[in-house]
């Protein structure tokens, strides 16, 4: 049923160049995700204290920093772009990850394998802004998204999101704040205002600034919701 969800983004853009095609031949398998997951922490051999989920992790700046700042914990990428898997895999290389896997697909063919609770936290930088409401299906955070990451994530855990769109500021935040799983962090303008000092910049954080507009920065805890 999963398999036929449909995905609107780009998964190629320009032609791939014989580096890339040879990361993404020899270097990809090694990274890999299996098809139908069931216990994502067991494809790692670092024991990872911690397992996080980036969606969408573009050319991986974000997800390359946080790896190798954490050697110590384990994160899984979902990225269906190939251009950007290719880029992630050259960070892959060159800082030779151990701590990394990739499903270079639309993620929401994997969440149902996997168990609950398994996860620490997950990042969604950037997300496509789908600002039109005939396309609000399309949209990242909605209802069935957020429901099967409050089943993934630890209470306690986190969902962390960045947008530098003004209606993508506005539909992440009323979706996490009619939610009941989870609490936003904030208590003052200066924490969605200014990048937290752990939260590595992306490409499109750095495109955002350089045309002008502003990145909003939101962290949601994962809580306890009693059976009513
Ligand atoms: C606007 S880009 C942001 C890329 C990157 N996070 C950054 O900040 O530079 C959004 C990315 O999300 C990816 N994406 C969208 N829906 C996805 C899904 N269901 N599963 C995995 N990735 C997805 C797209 O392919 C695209 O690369």
């Amino acid at each position: 049923m999963e398999a036929f969800l449909p995905f609107y983004g780009r998964r190629k853009g320009r032609q791939l160049g014989n580096t890339s095609k040879r990361l993404l031949e020899e270097l990809l398998p090694a990274y890999l995700v299996p098809d139908n997951t069931s216990e994502p922490s067991k494809l790692f051999t670092n024991n990872p204290r911690k397992l996080y989920l980036e969606i969408g992790f573009g050319g991986g700046e974000h997800l390359a920093m946080v790896a190798k700042n954490h050697p110590e914990n384990a994160y899984i990428g979902a990225e269906p772009f190939l251009n950007g898997v290719s880029s992630f895999l050259k960070y892959c290389q060159n800082e030779a990850l151990k701590n990394v896997r990739i499903w270079p697909d639309d993620i929401r063919l994997q969440l149902s394998s996997w168990p609950s609770e398994c996860l620490d936290g997950i990042f969604i930088m950037f997300p496509d802004p789908w600002p039109k409401i005939r396309h609000s299906s399309r949209r990242i955070i909605n209802k069935d998204n957020l429901a099967a990451f409050a089943r993934l994530i630890k209470v306690g855990g986190s969902l962390r999101m960045a947008s530098d769109h003004a209606s993508a500021k506005n539909w992440i935040l009323s979706g996490m704040l009619e939610n009941p799983y989870f609490d936003w962090t904030a208590e003052r303008p200066d924490d969605w205002n200014v990048q937290p000092h752990d939260w590595p910049e992306t490409r499109y954080m750095r495109k955002a600034l350089k045309e002008g507009r502003k990145p909003a920065w939101f962290d949601f805890k994962r809580v306890l919701v009693e059976p009513s």
